[in-house]
């Protein structure tokens, strides 16, 4: 196919489920005239719990589908997914434009004091090599803590962004770690900018800054996809593709209410 051809082709997003729509929504804005098409695999969520051998099988296993829909750049967002299985998507596809998500330590960590930062993330990005390389590098800048947060992201898969239980979660996951000198939160997992609104809320008057990696993550894919000659410069309206590996209605009903939310 020519580039003349591809430029005409969608971007795909992919995620565990709706997480990456924190992803897509920042894609949307800076690249409007982009057809996009993203896929949730909600059947398989949480990844954050699971192997690092299984995570990459599931990730393979969608990319494969993008790709056979016919896609002419990637996004992996998720920062779990992009942990096991970006460097040899890589690898597997040379041609194709492909961007990862990691937790965005870097800007806490520049826009703190040499304080306390909390990184909130999926039990497996914490895990992985790709993420002690990230604290390695910033470990003598600021004082970082990595959050494990199993079970976090099920809230948003259900569409549950506020509410006593979330706060239950928070008081028990999260103000544990909480110190006089926290000065930055970041939000390591493409679901939890979805809770953005409640944590702010939870954490009342302490000002803590919270920082992800979307907007990054987005201008990143545009430059690639730029690079490559495939933005479509011309004036129109993009469209966007919504599927799940949950048959279920209700999560593309819910994808959608996720992606047109005030951010
Ligand atoms: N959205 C995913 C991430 O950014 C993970 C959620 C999951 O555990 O599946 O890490």
């Amino acid at each position: 196919m020519s580039e003349q051809q591809r430029i005409h082709l969608p971007i795909g997003f992919m995620d565990s489920g709706l997480g990456g729509l924190s992803v897509l929504r920042e894609a949307m804005k800076i690249m409007p005239a982009e057809d996009f098409i993203y896929f949730g695999d909600s059947a398989n969520a949480p990844y954050g719990t699971k192997t690092k051998e299984e995570i990459r099988k599931l990730t393979f296993a969608v990319v494969e589908y993008l790709l056979s829909r016919g896609i002419k750049g990637l996004a992996v967002a998720c920062n779990t997914a992009t942990g096991a299985a970006v460097r040899d998507l890589r690898i597997m596809y040379p041609k194709l434009p492909i961007v990862g998500i990691e937790p965005a330590v870097k800007p806490a960590v520049l826009g703190a004091n040499g304080g306390r930062i909390l990184v909130l993330a999926t039990p497996m990005t914490i895990e992985l090599q790709k993420f002690k390389t990230l604290l390695e590098k910033y470990k003598d800048q600021a004082e970082i803590v990595s959050v494990p947060c199993k079970g976090l992201m099920e809230f948003v898969e259900n569409g549950d962004l506020e509410g006593e239980d979330l706060s239950e979660y928070f008081e028990q996951n999260i103000t544990p770690f909480l110190t006089d000198n926290t000065e930055g939160i970041v939000l390591g997992c493409t679901h939890y900018p979805f809770l953005k609104k409640h944590l702010e809320f939870f954490l009342k008057d302490r000002k803590i800054p919270l920082y992800d990696g979307s907007y990054g993550t987005a201008a990143e894919l545009k430059r690639r996809i730029e690079a490559a000659g495939l933005l479509r410069t011309q004036e129109r309206c993009g469209t966007v593709e919504i599927l799940n590996s949950l048959q279920d209605e209700s999560k593309i009903e819910l994808s959608h209410k996720l992606l047109s939310l005030p951010f």
